[in-house]
């Protein structure tokens, strides 16, 4: 195989052969004898529109280990004498496990997965493997609510695999949470490539062990797991032949989704709480206000400072629009109690009260009630830190108090919490996400991105059709992930199971034109 770096060279060669006859006629007439040039002759007799420049490289791509953020010199060479001109403006900022061959490399994990085979036509009939992605979780909470699996294993005779996420749950590498979460040194190999090297290397084995070598894969995956499904398909044509991407914000990186997409939803699910945050500042502000917000919601410890309950209010609006299913729509609970709420002439703390009551339930406190820290919200906060950077903020026009997404302190505060910082390109750097329509149209196929219109994180989704192949299918009033859940034949609403009747029929198309193709080949 010849060189990577001398292919690229050629390639610039032959480019500037194909429109201009400046070229130096020597360099061409070794094109034939794929020769290396020698180093010593390789940049000094260049044409000179050939422009040699140096690229401050990133060693390590694929790890957020402080070492990965070694650079190195790279060179690379311009030629824009036949160009005609165009206005691009391109900071290239380049990065260097599955994506290492150093020793340490090779060190192994457990990693779960889980798989029914109950319903499994089986490997003579090459019947088809659904595969379910674990994302920002322990795979035992999924199990029990992802329905799409489980409620379609007969209707496609399909064997079931889901996979758990590293880092999360019971797949843990260097030994111990502990260990694992340790600082950036451990905690570098956590992110999304090797993520899905994982669940590459994890499907070709349960293939192996079942013989079902034809057998076509559907991944599968919600909201970050549905993101990395939808690159799966993307990145790994060989291993699956699809992707159900649900409420799978890939376009809410860099500045492809305005910054406020989220909380503009989550304000338009809502109706009275705009007022509410400036009440509660000013009581807050008064000598005794902590302790008069402290008895009006009951909470638990006496509150430090507004923001303890703006925050977990902020959190609960979020939490009640993006995940808002029937058949209790907790935005209906929250809106409810909020307009029942008698004791008040037009006092919206009241008001605020009642309808975090309704939503909670009868509790002896609210707010601040002691919790342990989710493996998600450790997880995430790494993620995020590194590789997820979802610049979510705020304009004057929700009905939050505003609060741009600020890149700079976010940088700051990730490398105060980990010791390096954030990488906000690498996502659509690896993954693409810009113009992402002129770009898949005519490349990839078989993804469908769902969405619920009344999830905030829609916002970042991709909501039009952008081949024949690469599909949207959204419901007006759906919300967070919810075609995926476990299916209700009493209290689903028509249009979800509608919504699922699409996606499947699509599958279904798949997975036939896949037989054909094998049939055929
Ligand atoms: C490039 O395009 C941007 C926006 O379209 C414009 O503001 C800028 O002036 C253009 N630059 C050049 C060199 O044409
Ligand atoms: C699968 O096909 C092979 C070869 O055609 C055959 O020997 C085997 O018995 C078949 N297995 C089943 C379960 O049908
Ligand atoms: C992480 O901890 C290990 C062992 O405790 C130490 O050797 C390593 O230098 C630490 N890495 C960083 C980046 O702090
Ligand atoms: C909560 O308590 C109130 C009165 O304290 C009562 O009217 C209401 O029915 C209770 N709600 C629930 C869901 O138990
Ligand atoms: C926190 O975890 C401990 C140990 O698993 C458990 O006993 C306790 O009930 C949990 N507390 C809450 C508030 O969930
Ligand atoms: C909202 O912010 C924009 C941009 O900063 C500003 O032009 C506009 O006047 C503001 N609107 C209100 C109601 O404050
Ligand atoms: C995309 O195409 C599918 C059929 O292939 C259709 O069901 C769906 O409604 C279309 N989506 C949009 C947003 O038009
Ligand atoms: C969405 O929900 C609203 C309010 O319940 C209802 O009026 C509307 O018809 C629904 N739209 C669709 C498309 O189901």
């Amino acid at each position: 195989m010849p060189l990577p770096s001398f292919q690229l060279w050629l390639a610039l060669l032959l480019l500037a052969a194909a429109c201009a006859s400046a070229v130096h006629p020597r360099k061409l007439a070794r094109l034939g004898g794929l020769k290396r040039l020698a180093a010593s002759e390789s940049s000094s007799d260049l044409p000179p529109e050939y422009e040699i420049h140096y690229y401050r490289q990133t060693l390590d791509h694929f790890n957020y280990k402080p070492e990965s953020y070694a650079t190195f010199q790279q060179r690379y060479i311009l030629n824009y004498k036949c160009w005609g001109g165009a206005n691009t403006s391109s900071p290239i900022f380049v990065y260097t496990d599955h994506f290492n061959y150093k020793p340490e490399s090779y060190s192994t994990f457990e990693q779960r997965y889980v798989i029914n085979s109950k319903y499994w036509g089986g490997a003579n009939a090459s019947a088809p493997i659904l595969v379910y992605f674990g994302a920002e979780a322990p795979l035992d909470g999924d199990l029990a609510v992802i329905g799409f699996l489980s409620d379609n294993a007969i209707r496609f005779n399909a064997l079931l695999l889901y996979i758990e996420h590293r880092y999360y749950g019971k797949s843990i590498p260097f030994g111990s949470r502990e260990e694992a979460l340790k600082n950036g040194s451990t905690l570098g190999y956590f992110n999304s490539a090797q993520a899905i090297a994982d669940y590459a290397e994890i499907i070709i084995h349960v293939k192996k062990s079942f013989q079902a070598e034809n057998s076509p894969v559907i991944v599968i995956g919600g909201s970050y797991g549905g993101m990395l499904a939808s690159w799966f398909r993307l990145k790994y044509p060989h291993i699956a032949l699809g992707a159900l991407a649900s409420s799978a914000p890939v376009l809410y990186f860099d500045d492809i989704t305005p910054q406020d997409g989220y909380y503009s939803i989550v304000t338009k699910d809502f109706r009275t709480i705009q007022k509410s945050w400036a009440v509660i500042d000013e009581i807050a502000s008064k000598p005794n206000g902590l302790s008069i917000l402290s008895k009006k919601f009951r909470t638990c410890k006496p509150l430090t400072d507004s923001d303890e309950l703006k925050n977990y209010l902020d959190s609960m609006y979020s939490s009640a629009a993006q995940y808002n299913k029937p058949p209790t729509y907790p935005v209906n609970i929250i809106c409810g109690g909020i307009d029942s709420s008698t004791n008040s002439e037009n006092d919206p703390l009241s008001k605020i009260v009642a309808g975090l009551f309704a939503y909670t339930g009868n509790r002896s406190c609210y707010i601040n009630a002691p919790t342990n820290v989710s493996e998600t919200s450790v997880g995430w906060r790494w993620q995020t830190c590194s590789e997820m950077v979802i610049p979510i903020g705020r304009g004057n026009d929700t009905m939050f108090p505003p609060k741009p997404f600020d890149l700079q302190s976010y940088i700051q505060d990730c490398k105060d919490l980990y010791g390096v910082p954030p990488r906000p390109n690498w996502v659509t750097t690896y993954y693409g996400g810009h113009s992402i329509k002129l770009i898949l149209q005519r490349f990839g196929s078989n993804i469908i991105f769902s969405n619920g219109l009344k999830d905030p994180y829609s916002s970042g989704g991709v909501l039009e059709n952008l081949s024949d192949t690469i599909t949207a299918v959204h419901t007006v009033n759906g919300s967070h992930c919810l075609d995926i859940l476990v299916a209700s034949k009493t209290t689903d609403p028509e249009w979800l199971v509608a919504q699922r009747e699409v996606e499947i029929k699509i599958i279904d198309g798949w997975i036939n034109e896949y037989y054909d193709d094998l049939r055929n080949q």
